[in-house]
């Protein structure tokens, strides 16, 4: 069905894994359209519960986006690419149902964008962040000056991105770039363990906190007033209903979404 990612649903996770390993799974205007096609499944799909990106092959996550597609882009063409890109990044980062990125190699330019606008990330210990665009005369196109900021601090994320640098899984660790750092092997276990975790909570809940979370960082939207009325409207779920009385009755909740 995909011709450069693979996509598989595992015990409710969708399992979304870009393919183009002999070019470090680099982003292309065709990976992009399949993945948010794949994001639309996520949306979609009642048996999906949450998700999983990463990347096919031993050494990359994403190597950033395609840069053989930028060399004949007029300014007017590099902001639609840039916008499309923006699109379904931010597709990931509102999705309500929970979205992890497992990276497993160079997460560099706009694979470092994709993995941050997922919910969580975990990295194998070879794995590699940067945004090198400074390099190519760039800079990040996907949400990279915002998010990282957000994740990471702007001292940090200004030696980032000036530098070019790239810096390992421990030091991404160490700066809150990554939730956590495991061996190459336990990397996919790993990330699903967490996700499988959200599959048995209160799916209308799920989304609430992820709204609420991302509302924190939208200026004219006070989150504190946005909170309030999110969690009021739990108040309107039989999620609610089943969760408290599951507890008061000493059995496991069986929540419906509904
Ligand atoms: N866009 C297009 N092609 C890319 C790519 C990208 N972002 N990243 C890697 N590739 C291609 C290489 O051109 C090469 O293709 P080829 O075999 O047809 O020559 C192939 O993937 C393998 O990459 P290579 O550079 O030979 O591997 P390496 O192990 O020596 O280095 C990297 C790996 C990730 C350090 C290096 O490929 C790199 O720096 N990539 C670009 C990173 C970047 O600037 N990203 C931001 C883009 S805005």
């Amino acid at each position: 069905m995909y011709n450069t990612i693979t996509t598989e649903l595992r015990d409710g996770i969708l399992e979304i894994t870009i393919n183009r390993p002999d070019k470090m799974n680099a982003l292309n205007q065709e990976v992009m359209k399949e993945l948010a096609l794949a994001i639309d499944e996520v949306y979609k799909n009642k048996e999906v519960k949450s998700a999983l990106i990463t990347g096919a092959g031993p050494k990359a996550f994403v190597a950033g986006a395609d840069i053989s597609e930028f060399l004949t882009l007029s300014p007017d063409q590099g902001g639609e690419l840039a916008k499309r890109g923006h699109v379904i990044f931010k597709r990931i980062e509102d999705s309500h149902k929970p979205i992890a990125a497992a990276v497993n190699g160079f997460a560099l330019g706009g694979g470092c964008e994709l993995a941050m606008a997922c919910h969580i990330r975990v990295a194998s210990d070879n794995a590699k962040f940067g945004q090198p665009e400074v390099n190519l005369g760039l800079i990040p196109g996907y949400g990279g000056t915002q998010r990282l900021v957000q994740l990471a601090g702007k001292g940090k994320a200004l030696e980032l991105m000036l530098t070019g640098d790239m810096i390992g899984a421990e030091d991404a660790h160490r700066i809150g770039l990554v939730n956590h750092v495991t061996s190459q092997e336990e990397l996919l276990e790993k990330t699903r363990g967490i996700l499988r975790k959200t599959h048995d909570k209160a799916p209308i809940a799920l989304a609430k906190v992820i709204r609420c979370v991302n509302n924190f960082f939208v200026y004219d939207v006070d989150g504190f007033e946005a909170e309030v009325s999110e969690f009021a409207g739990c108040f309107a779920t039989k999620d609610l209903a089943e969760g408290a009385a599951a507890f008061l009755e000493k059995r496991k909740a069986n929540f419906k979404g509904e």
